[in-house]
Order: C-alpha cells, then sequence, then structure tokens
C-alpha cells in the first residue's frame, strides 16, 4: 500500500514522499482495518511536518490527524464496527491507504454522509463549538470577532454562532469573500488592514465585542484586541 513518510522535519513539498510499504495485515482481537478513502490536509498537518508542531515522533512518521475510511475487517470481540462501515478515526498517521487501529478509536459515520465532509469532522468543528462556548459565556445578541474568518473553523464559527443568535464580525483578506460568508450567516464582513478598529465600529456601532478568536498572532493580535477596546 501507499503511505505518505517524512524521513525529516521541513516544509511538506520537499520532506513528504509516497513510499510503497506493506500492508497493515489482518486485526488482531479488538482491531479494525479500513481503507482510507479521503483525509483533509489541516494547519496541523503542515506544521506536522515542518517539525513545529506540539507532536514531534521520532522519523521517518505518517501525517494526518483526520481521514475517513470502509472498514474491510474487524478483529475478535468487536461487535460495534463491521465490515462496510463507514468511519472516522481518533487516531494519527492517517495519510495512507490503509489503517489498523483499535475498534475504540474509529467512530461509525452515517453511510451516505459526503466523504469530504466526514473526512473533516474531527477536528475542525468541535473547535469551533468549544470556541464558542468553553471562553466566554455568550447570550444571543453579543458580538465575536474573528480573523481568518474564511478558513474551515472561521466558517463553522460563522454558522455555529449564528444557529445562538451570536453575531460574528468576520476579518478577512479580500472583499470578494463577503458575499460567501454573508450567505453562510455572517453580520458583518470586513476587509483587514490599518483602519480594522474604526471599520468594525462603524458595523457594530460601537457595542461591545465579547469575543476575539485569533488564528494569526502577532500584529493581528493586537488589531484584533483594538476592535474589542471601548
Ligand atoms: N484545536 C486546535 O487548536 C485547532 C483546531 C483546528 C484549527 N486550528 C487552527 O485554526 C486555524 C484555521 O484552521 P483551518 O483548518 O480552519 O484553516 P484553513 O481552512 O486551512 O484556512 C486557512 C486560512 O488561513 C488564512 N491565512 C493564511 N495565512 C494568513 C495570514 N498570513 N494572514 C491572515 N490569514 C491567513 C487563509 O486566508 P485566505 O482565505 O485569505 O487565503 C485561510 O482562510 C489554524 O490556525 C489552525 O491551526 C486549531
Amino acid at each position: 500500500m501507499k503511505q505518505i513518510l517524512i524521513d525529516r522535519y521541513g516544509p511538506p513539498e520537499e520532506v513528504a514522499r509516497c513510499a510503497e510499504v506493506p500492508g497493515v495485515g489482518a486485526p488482531a482481537t479488538g482491531e479494525v482495518v479500513f481503507d482510507v478513502l479521503a483525509f483533509p490536509i489541516n494547519p496541523a498537518d503542515v506544521s506536522f511536518c515542518r517539525g513545529t508542531y506540539r507532536l514531534k515522533p521520532p522519523l521517518p512518521a505518517t501525517p494526518g490527524a483526520e481521514c475517513v475510511g470502509r472498514v474491510t475487517a474487524v478483529g475478535a470481540g468487536v461487535s460495534d464496527v463491521k465490515p462496510g462501515d463507514l468511519v472516522i478515526n481518533l487516531q494519527r498517521g492517517n495519510w495512507a491507504q490503509q489503517r489498523r487501529v483499535k475498534a475504540d478509536d474509529v467512530v461509525v459515520v452515517p453511510s451516505g454522509m459526503d466523504l469530504r465532509q466526514a473526512a473533516m469532522l474531527r477536528i475542525n468543528p468541535p473547535t469551533a463549538l468549544l470556541l464558542l462556548t468553553d471562553v466566554v459565556g455568550l447570550e444571543s445578541g453579543d458580538w465575536v470577532i474573528q480573523n481568518v474568518a474564511n478558513s474551515a473553523v472561521g466558517r463553522l464559527v460563522i454558522r455555529l454562532a449564528r444557529a445562538r443568535g451570536v453575531k460574528t464580525m468576520n476579518v478577512v483578506r479580500r472583499a470578494s469573500l463577503f458575499p460567501e460568508l454573508k450567505a453562510l450567516g455572517a453580520d458583518a464582513c470586513v476587509v483587514d488592514g490599518p483602519d480594522l478598529a474604526d471599520a468594525v465600529r462603524a458595523q457594530t456601532g460601537g457595542a461591545p465585542i465579547r469575543l476575539g478568536l485569533d488564528a494569526v498572532s502577532g500584529r493581528a493580535t493586537a488589531a484584533s484586541c483594538a476592535t474589542t477596546a471601548r
């Protein structure tokens, strides 16, 4: 089977190679084997390849925090997962054609689910939900500001905030994104720039912003904070 390996840490396009490796073998007791059908490339995967992620295993290593797959075999004692099930994997190392993992590490998802959506189910949706629920107690009508609003997490924040009546101020790098983000439920959009705080206030009418989500850091953090100052 094919598997992505990195032999040293560095830019993914330089260090990641596709290797031909032996198959994963038959599942042992309590294990399942599945064919990987799709996996995303998350920013964390890029950091992993670069060696800047919080996990830095001995090399060679296989990136891939997420995937979706179809179960091909289950080991003795596995009763809640069966061949043919569509599953997502809670373990890493998913940039490969096959995985053999503990049955407890897979979650069965609906068989008709869009594969690309299923492959991205494990990380970004819970992250967006936790950002909205775990930091401050947001009430309906409260404002949240986020940069990188066009990211997968940013788009989920828009949808989940809208469902709670929480208003989102979405900072992006180009105005052409506004219609798409507004169609998702964005209350306001603004292009990043030196006058960010003024541009935000013009749209909120100076209403307080209860939460700021920053995925850029550095000066962008200060710029986001300035929009929340009253
Ligand atoms: N549990 C966690 O800690 C956790 C989980 C998931 C994600 N994250 C973090 O959340 C962020 C978004 O992840 P994602 O998977 O949703 O990302 P994504 O879908 O890959 O999108 C990346 C976004 O980053 C924007 N971007 C790239 N460089 C930028 C820069 N220099 N200035 C401003 N914007 C820039 C891009 O903007 P354009 O659209 O303009 O190209 C794009 O919207 C990442 O920082 C990721 O590491 C953390």
